[in-house]
């Protein structure tokens, strides 16, 4: 099965028979290396204990919309937020019908309807129920709105019927569902992206770096992979587990960065540079450590090289997609890195505020190219680096195709 290593799933549970199958479904998306939240509808306890569901998932079960007592705090919003994925399996008739025509009125269907990650419901009824055409009308409608369909599969029934309407069993729901992650835009394509900072020594035991936690990078890296290219991560230090299929070259300096691209760039067709690469490193590492015996003490500096405009740079150069960190005038600043560094794409992003950019595990990008200026909202670094990468897919496409008809008129 596609490993979902750190994919956050919320697994929704409706009143029905084949709810005694969720615990499975968990224990098998877990399986996969996924963080799995379980949010029950009233009548799915019925037929399975919130407490089974959270000693499988390993989290308190989400119940009620408005619920003071949450242990996690987490509301609505920040469910739907935290989700990469949500699968309703068992979907029930009603809990369907309730999703096509926007009905929000308990915790599952209020999510479904915040989340800008992709829904999946995994049906599971009587035949009768399943193949009426208001049900039928009903899935039309939710397919017709972007949501997935799992099954449902052909088969003997609780009820003692035979037909379609059981649900599928958990190792298929969580095979479609870390399926759900592949795009295939960049199919055939190899892609290189820089993550984290970069340590710049001062002596043996003192660095120059800065705040970067790499889950940027990395979650480009994943969002890139997961649109079918082969990836190459070069990686300054983080605490984070590279992602699972990708190449990881592990480096210190900015110059140990920059040579390990130069040294994988020219088998790539897009670059982008996530690092937060040290603009400055001091001049002479000492070689022992310094001693506090001095009132104060300076650092001659010197320019690192600059990893994104050596890409732009090359003949034939890649897609190059940059990132901008910028405290004040985002676009205005972004924009004249786009143009300084002759990138094909910049995502810029403010840092130094808590609750995105650096170490945050949310960003807001702003995606800018020559051809205009598309801003994000606040997203999970998962969910922002999936629509950066689509983005940059449609520019690769799009550029591709151009170069093809010139070289065909030339012909
Ligand atoms: O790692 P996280 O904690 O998740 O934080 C994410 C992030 C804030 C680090 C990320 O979103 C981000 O903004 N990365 C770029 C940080 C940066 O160095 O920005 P800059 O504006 O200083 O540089 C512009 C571009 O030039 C960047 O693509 C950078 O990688 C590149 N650069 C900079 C200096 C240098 N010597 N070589 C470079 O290639």
């Amino acid at each position: 099965m596609i490993p979902m290593t750190n994919k956050h799933i919320v697994l929704g549970v409706t009143g029905g028979i084949a709810a005694y199958k969720s615990a499975e479904t968990v224990r098998r998306l877990r399986d996969a290396g996924a963080e799995v939240r379980v949010v029950m509808t009233r009548a799915a306890t019925e037929f399975i204990t919130p407490l089974t569901m959270q000693a499988v998932s390993g989290h308190p079960v989400h119940r009620q919309l408005v619920d003071t007592q949450a242990e996690s705090g987490m509301d609505h919003i920040e469910l739907a937020r935290w989700a990469d994925g949500v699968l309703v399996a068992p979907a029930s008739a009603n809990f369907i019908a309730k999703l096509a025509q926007g009905i929000a009125d308990d915790l599952l269907s209020t999510l479904c309807l915040a989340t800008e990650a992709p829904v999946a419901v995994a049906p599971s009824m009587n035949r009768q129920m399943w193949t009426s055409p208001a049900t039928q009308s009903n899935l039309s409608t939710l397919q017709n709105n972007g949501i997935r369909l799992f099954g449902p599969a052909s088969g003997a029934q609780a009820c003692g019927e035979t037909g379609p309407g059981r649900m599928l069993e958990a190792e298929e729901l969580a095979a479609l569902t870390a399926a759900m992650f592949e795009t295939g835009e960049l199919a055939g394509l190899r892609v290189l992206v820089t993550a984290g900072p970069t340590w710049e020594p001062i002596d043996p035991v003192r660095i120059i770096t800065n705040r970067s936690s790499g889950k940027m990078g990395y979650a480009v890296a994943t969002a890139a992979m997961e649109a079918g290219a082969r990836v190459t991560l070069v990686t300054g230090p983080t605490a984070l587990t590279p992602p699972e299929r990708v190449d990881c070259i592990r480096v210190m300096t900015a110059q140990e960065m920059f040579d390990a691209v130069q040294q994988h760039i020219t088998s790539a067709q897009i670059f982008v540079g996530a690092a937060a690469v040290a603009d400055y490193r001091p001049a002479h590492a000492a070689s022992g450590k310094i001693k506090r015996t001095a009132d104060s003490l300076s650092l001659n500096l010197v320019r690192t090289p600059d990893i994104l405009a050596s890409v732009s740079a090359l003949d034939p150069a890649p897609l190059v997609v940059g990132f901008a960190a910028e405290t004040s005038d985002l676009e205005l600043n972004a924009t004249a890195k786009l143009r300084a560094k002759r990138a094909d794409l910049i995502a810029a992003n403010i840092v130094g505020q808590p609750g995105s950019g650096f170490e945050a595990d949310e960003n807001r990008l702003v995606l800018i190219d020559e051809r205009g200026t598309l801003a994000l909202p606040l997203l999970s670094k998962a969910a922002a680096a999936r629509e950066l990468i689509h983005h940059i897919a449609v520019l690769y496409h799009a550029k591709n195709s151009a170069e093809n008809s010139r070289l065909a008129h030339r012909q």
